[in-house]
């Protein structure tokens, strides 16, 4: 086979937001419109594997679980691997294997892990040195998301106005937080984020409103983690995850990502809630629903999900770390 100058693994857990990013002021630099917080998981992770080969031509390769990838899915991440490339100075081709816990395409945040994985992949590949707020900004040109999943725990992604501004951060906290993933589908989306997410902000009266709401919702937010008050932490993650969901269905024609299950889930967290328990719901791009509660609850929380949600996967996942690479790149 061709020789291999370099390679670089990397792992990376999947984040889900907390308050959202829904809307992008710079389409080709993923700039958002609004700032966002996230909690890195435990147990959603992406486990990527870079070769650049020594060739001076020929395409990239791309496996996902051992399945070879082509179309759009490999054209994003040659489109990647071109800002790692400029940046080192190569032109070799690449050859990606990434390996995941998580469901591709079906709202589980499956693209924050993967890129998160390849940037930290790809830069050791290179033998880029790069600091982990530049790893953040890398990530972020890949999936806006996984700039957030260079960080463990409760992380914010600042908007910013340009690539240098616009990057995640840790948020200190000592809060007690869980995500109990209640898998309603595990079927790839119908519309991605990214299709959606223009169409929202061209179509819908209510994204205006929306954006402005957010900003209130984060501010809100941080000062709810910083007094250690998950009541209201929790109403307005919920809050928020459901504006998200009101602008999109205003759209012209409208985006939906809700099925019949995922109102049932919904009202499930409501009557947990009303009896006692620290239960609030958010939800993505796909059916699926995310509860928030806190680590003691957690358990508890999964147990009264399954009793009336027969038959769904529910899974309980601690925060979890940041990126880790292997080989040259860790700054
Ligand atoms: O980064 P993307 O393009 O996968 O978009 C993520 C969008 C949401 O998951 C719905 C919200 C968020 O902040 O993660």
């Amino acid at each position: 086979g061709i020789p291999v100058i370099g390679r670089g693994q990397a792992r990376a857990n999947a984040n889900i937001a907390l308050i959202k990013y829904w809307g992008k002021a710079d389409e080709d630099l993923i700039i958002p419109m609004t700032s966002s917080l996230s909690l890195t998981l435990d147990g959603l992770s992406t486990r990527t594997e870079v070769e650049f080969l020594d060739a001076t031509a020929g395409s990239d390769l791309l496996t996902i679980d051992d399945q070879p990838q082509g179309g759009r899915a490999l054209g994003r991440i040659s489109q990647f691997l071109d800002v790692i490339r400029k940046r080192a100075d190569i032109d070799a081709p690449a050859r990606v294997s990434s390996y995941n816990t998580v469901p591709y395409g079906a709202g589980l945040a499956s693209s924050s892990s993967a890129f998160a994985a390849l940037a930290g992949a790809a830069c050791a590949a290179a033998g880029l040195n790069v600091s982990r707020q530049d790893l953040s900004r890398l990530a972020r040109r890949g999936s806006g998301s996984a700039c957030r999943s260079i960080y463990g725990g409760l992380v914010q992604w600042q908007a910013g106005h340009d690539d240098a501004s616009s990057y995640a951060e840790p948020v200190e906290t000592d809060m007690d937080l869980a995500l109990i993933v209640v898998l309603i589908s595990g079927q790839e989306k119908h519309i991605s984020s990214r299709q959606a997410m223009r169409h929202t902000m061209s179509t819908s009266p209510f994204y205006r409103a929306w954006v402005e709401q957010s900003k209130d919702d984060l501010e809100q937010a941080l000062v709810a983690v910083h007094t250690n008050d998950i009541n209201t932490l929790g109403e307005i993650v919920e809050a928020n995850a459901l504006s998200m969901h009101a602008a999109m269905m205003a759209a012209r024609p409208a985006v939906s990502y809700w099925l019949p299950d995922t109102l049932v889930a919904f009202e499930a967290v409501h009557q947990i809630r009303s009896d006692g328990l620290d239960a609030w719901a958010t939800m993505d791009a796909g059916p699926n629903i995310k509860v928030l509660t806190s680590g003691q609850q957690a358990i508890q929380v999964a147990e009264e999900l399954r009793e009336r949600l027969p038959g769904v996967n529910i899974q309980v996942h601690r925060p979890g770390p940041g990126l880790q690479v292997n080989g040259a790149g860790d700054g």
